[in-house]
């Protein structure tokens, strides 16, 4: 199998059938490892475009075959999927799109039907693309929220962001800020003092200055909870701080504490996570005290100053990194996240000192992982009150509820890009 669109497809299929992410899904096939770098991108590019679209590419296959496509060809459900996707929303030719769907589905038996179907929305493109909606992108479990507790407006903004090719974003070393031009040496521009963005072209190790551990990876919106937590000990010396960084890899959050010279020990349950987390350590020159364990379990002599929890979430504020989540469905997804956070919080409260803060970050803008979490928590601990996020930094995003911090895709003050992502501070009083 060497053609692009029918490995695309075979990726495709698997991630709805599994729902499992992109990245874990080309991990195993081989067709795609294969590929040369050109060959990679064009199937990511159709794959990740073909699920952010996934609501309006279904409405028009189910307009357009009046049987369902039944499971067992559920192949071709996907290869339609593609075409369609290609068709109308991408900038490709349509009779190549056409005849290689054919190709590929003639081994199914299926080339006459799929000729006719495309061939029909290619003649009705233009009407089409009237009728759409990109609300429909969104799934359910997730659009009710945000017209819930966020608002029509802002759902209408997000549905629009999330369908375009998300930028990458790079966090310069501070102390390597004055090293280079980085503006120009990696052809992107500054978001603030020390986040640049830039076009995703995917070839994040061959970009300059990567091996010589100049920048990592990371997103405005994920650099926010240490901006806050430098801002709340801002007149102490911070080698005297002591935070615990809980789910610490990939890295970002401890890296940037490392560079604020604070006293970090990173805490983190997987050990593949943290193999990466070394590796990322290594490049970049930085060292911390990594612990591997369930935090849950952990047990520990002396008291925290502060406590920051980056933990794991549905991570709907990346639906337009990771549009796989788009297809997820609620249940599956997100019941048992809800309560590992709400342990998470409450542990922290038993290793904190008095008057220190646990920090309570999810890259999710679901109401039920960020602001009803923390509100459940402070009605259970009077013992804890909320700092307000907006008194901290207050230019970055604009929804402060109650002090807590939600930011969306396709709402952010700086004129960037920033994922979804939802930021709360709460000190112990007594
Ligand atoms: C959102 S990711 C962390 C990203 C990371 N802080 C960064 O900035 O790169 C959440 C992490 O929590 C870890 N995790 C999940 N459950 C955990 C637990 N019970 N104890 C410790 N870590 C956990 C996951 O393995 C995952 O690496």
């Amino acid at each position: 199998m060497s053609n692009t669109r029918e490995i695309a497809t075979q990726i495709l299929t698997d991630i709805y059938l599994k729902f499992e992410f992109f990245e874990t899904v080309i991990l195993l096939n081989k067709n795609f490892s294969r590929l040369n770098t050109r060959d990679k991108a064009f199937v990511r590019y159709l794959v990740l475009n073909t699920l952010r679209r996934n609501g309006q590419v279904d409405k028009v296959i189910n307009d357009f075959v009046k049987i369902p496509i039944r499971k067992k060809n559920f192949y071709i459900l996907n290869l339609l999927r593609l075409s369609v996707c290609q068709i109308l929303f991408l900038d490709i030719k349509e009779y190549s799109i056409v005849n290689t769907a054919v190709e590929i589905s003639k081994h199914y038996k299926f080339d006459k039907f799929v000729n006719g179907l495309l061939r029909n929305i290619c003649r009705n493109k233009e009407t089409i693309l009237q009728n759409l909606d990109l609300k429909t992108n969104i799934p359910s479990w997730i659009k009710d929220d945000i017209i819930k507790n966020l608002g029509k407006e802002t759902l209408e903004k997000i549905s629009k962001t999330i369908v375009s090719e998300p930028k990458l974003n790079i966090k310069i070393k501070i102390n390597s800020l004055k090293k280079n031009n980085w503006e120009k040496v990696l052809n992107g521009k500054f978001i603030c003092d020390d986040v640049l963005e830039t076009q995703n072209d995917g070839l994040i190790e061959q970009k300059p200055f990567f091996n010589e551990g100049d920048w990592w990876i990371q997103n405005i919106s994920s650099t926010l909870p240490v901006r806050f937590i430098s801002k709340l000990f801002h007149d102490i010396d911070k080698s005297n701080v002591s935070i615990l960084e809980v789910g610490a890899a990939p890295g970002g959050k401890t890296f940037q504490l490392i560079e604020e010279n604070f006293n970090v020990k990173s805490l983190e349950i997987s050990q593949r996570r943290i193999r990466r987390l070394n590796q990322n350590l290594k490049r970049l020159k930085f060292e911390t005290k990594i612990i591997c364990e369930n935090f849950l379990n952990f047990k520990c002599f002396k008291l925290f100053d502060c406590v920051l929890i980056d933990a794991p979430c549905s991570a709907s504020g990346l639906m337009q990194k990771k549009p796989e989540i788009l297809i997820r469905d609620k249940e599956k997804n997100i019941k048992n996240l809800i309560d590992k956070q709400k342990k998470m919080l409450e542990k922290s409260k038993s290793i904190l000192k008095i008057g220190g803060y646990i920090v309570y970050c999810v890259c999710s803008i679901h109401s039920s992982e960020g602001s009803f979490q923390i509100e459940s928590f402070l009605k259970k601990n009077k013992n804890f009150e909320i700092v307000d996020v907006d008194n901290i930094v207050s230019n970055f995003g604009k929804y402060f509820k109650s002090g807590m911090l939600t930011i969306t895709p396709g709402v952010f003050d700086l004129n960037a890009e920033a994922d979804g992502f939802f930021i709360s501070i709460l000190k112990r009083i007594k």
